[in-house]
This record gives structure tokens, C-alpha cells and sequence, in this order.
């Protein structure tokens, strides 16, 4: 019998437990999960810039063990080619896309799985966000405190 091919696609910007929880579950839905690793020029297109490299990104992604094959997303038509191309059975997305790619039901399985909880790229890069404001802030501190002692001696 053919293996059953799941395909889905990504950023998988700052590499988290809710990327591999996803991963995992599309996978143990076929016998192979191929993922498409959006790149940083479709990124731009998206108005969205990642803080890890699209070369990064893949190379982390094409190296999981639930991962069979990774492969470039660089733009929004390639979607039914790599499913014709690879014979995709299974398309999966998080449920934060649900409803939106229902038009490749044309052309394979479309299942949305649920996101992991509390984590996402936007809350880890708010978060270094603000613990570099908070560091900015510390380093002003002891510039200030600096600046006092060399006053003393003026
Ligand atoms: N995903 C998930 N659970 C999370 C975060 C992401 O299941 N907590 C899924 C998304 O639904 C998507 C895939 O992982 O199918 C890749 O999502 P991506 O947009 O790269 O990750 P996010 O962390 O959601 O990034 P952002 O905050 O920039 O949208």
C-alpha cells in the first residue's frame, strides 16, 4: 500500500515545544510529514521578520526525528503543486488557521489540530523584547552612577 504523506507548512521562527508538539501529532497521522519552512523573502512579502534565518530554520526543522523531508515556502499558489508533486493525503495546520485552507479539500484531507497553549514566536520575542528594555535600562542606572562618581572628582 502507498504511504500516506502529510504535508503543513510553517515559520518555526525560535524553535518551541508548540512547533514539535504539532509536528509530532501531523506525523503520527501518515507515514511521512513533509514540512514547508517559509523563507525570509516570503516572510517579507507576509510583513513578518523572523530573528533566526530562513537556512537556520530548515536545517532545524529537516533534522527532527518526525520530520521526513523540509522543503522552501516562497509563496501562496506552491500549496497544490506540493501536493500533487509529493502525493500529499493529509494536508494539517494549527487551528489558528482553521477554515483558511478548506479550498485544498479539492485535493486532499485538510485537518486543523489544536495549538499548545501559552506559547508562541510573538510571546518569546516580546518577551526578549522586554528584557531588553530592562537591560537598557539597568545599563542607563550605572552609567548615571558613573557619572556621579566622576562628578565627585570634578
Ligand atoms: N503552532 C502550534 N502551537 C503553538 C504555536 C504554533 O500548534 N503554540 C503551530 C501553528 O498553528 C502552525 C505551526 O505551529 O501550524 C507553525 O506556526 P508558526 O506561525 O511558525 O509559529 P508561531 O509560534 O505561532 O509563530 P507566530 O507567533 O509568529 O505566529
Amino acid at each position: 500500500m502507498a504511504s500516506k504523506v502529510v504535508l503543513t507548512y510553517g515559520t518555526f521562527d525560535l524553535f518551541h515545544i508548540g512547533h514539535l508538539n504539532l509536528l509530532r501529532r501531523l506525523r503520527a497521522l501518515g507515514d511521512r510529514l513533509i514540512v514547508g519552512v517559509s523563507t525570509d523573502e516570503f516572510n517579507a512579502l507576509k510583513g513578518k521578520k523572523t530573528i533566526i534565518g530562513f537556512d537556520d530554520r530548515i536545517e532545524i526543522v529537516r533534522n527532527l526525528k518526525c520530520v521526513d523531508m523540509a522543503i522552501p515556502e516562497d509563496n501562496w499558489e506552491q500549496k497544490v503543486d506540493d501536493i500533487r508533486g509529493h502525493g500529499v493525503s493529509i494536508f494539517g495546520m494549527g487551528s489558528d488557521w482553521e477554515g483558511r485552507f478548506d479550498e485544498l479539500k479539492a485535493h486532499c484531507e485538510v485537518v486543523y489540530l489544536p495549538r499548545t497553549e501559552g506559547v508562541s514566536s510573538t510571546q518569546i520575542k516580546k518577551t526578549l523584547q522586554v528584557l531588553d528594555r530592562s537591560h537598557v535600562q539597568e545599563l542607563k542606572q550605572a552609567l548615571d552612577l558613573i557619572a556621579s562618581i566622576v562628578d565627585r572628582f570634578e
